[in-house]
């Protein structure tokens, strides 16, 4: 490998980490602000990576787990507290009313768009009344920036499926939560949350 193939490389790296822990430390510090745990909640994390948010939060509640498609994501999770399981969020394998608190964490835009209503009917089946539903993703790339970032994403990691956050708004509408709180972040407003509670 030559000098500059290895430099490049790095500085690509060190690019990276840099922009995906800033992600991770953002999301951390949204569902801080606007969620409290209690001893007695289950917390489903559906597509919660390594486990990032639940190692931080996992001693709050009385359950945390976390649902993945990629087993090589789960197997990072070493914590023996909190639960790993490699399956869909589009077919939750949890008993209806039984989970807390649902968290889907910049996971949405890759999954495809036309099983996005089948996920949140999932969710909604899921959560107990009351329950919350907390959401973290992307806009559709509007700038020029954020069309670079999901080219180059969609270059490592395949097809994206970024949308506005007023379609997920409609939906959930649709299926009787209640939105509690829509925010915006970052450069250009290009990352929402939305805090939603089954009715
Ligand atoms: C960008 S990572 C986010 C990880 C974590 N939520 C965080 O914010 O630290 C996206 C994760 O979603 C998972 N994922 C993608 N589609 C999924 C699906 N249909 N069901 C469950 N997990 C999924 C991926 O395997 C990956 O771990």
């Amino acid at each position: 490998m030559s000098k500059f193939t290895r430099y490049t490389i790095s500085k690509f790296y060190d690019f990276a980490e840099k922009h995906y822990i800033r992600d991770y430390e953002r999301a951390l510090l949204v569902i801080r602000k606007n969620l409290v745990f209690n001893e007695s909640d289950i917390i489903l994390d559906i597509g919660g990576g390594t486990g990032f948010i639940l190692q931080e939060i996992y001693k709050e509640a009385f359950m945390t787990i976390n649902i993945d498609t990629s087993k090589n994501m789960l197997q990072q999770l070493k914590n023996k507290n909190i639960f790993k399981i490699q399956g869909d969020g589009t077919f939750l394998p949890f008993k209806n009313e039984s989970i807390s608190i649902v968290l889907l964490i910049n996971v949405l835009h890759h999954i495809h768009e036309k099983n996005h209503k089948l996920l949140f009917q999932e969710i909604s089946r899921i959560l107990k009344k009351n329950g919350t539903f907390f959401i973290i993703d992307l806009h559709y790339p509007m700038t020029f920036m954020t069309k670079i970032y999901t080219r180059i994403e969609e270059f490592t990691l395949g097809k994206t499926y970024h949308i506005p956050s007023e379609k997920i708004l409609e939906i959930l509408n649709e299926l009787s939560f209640t939105i509690k709180l829509v925010n915006f972040m970052g450069k250009n407003k290009w990352i929402y949350s939305i805090k939603a509670i089954k009715n």
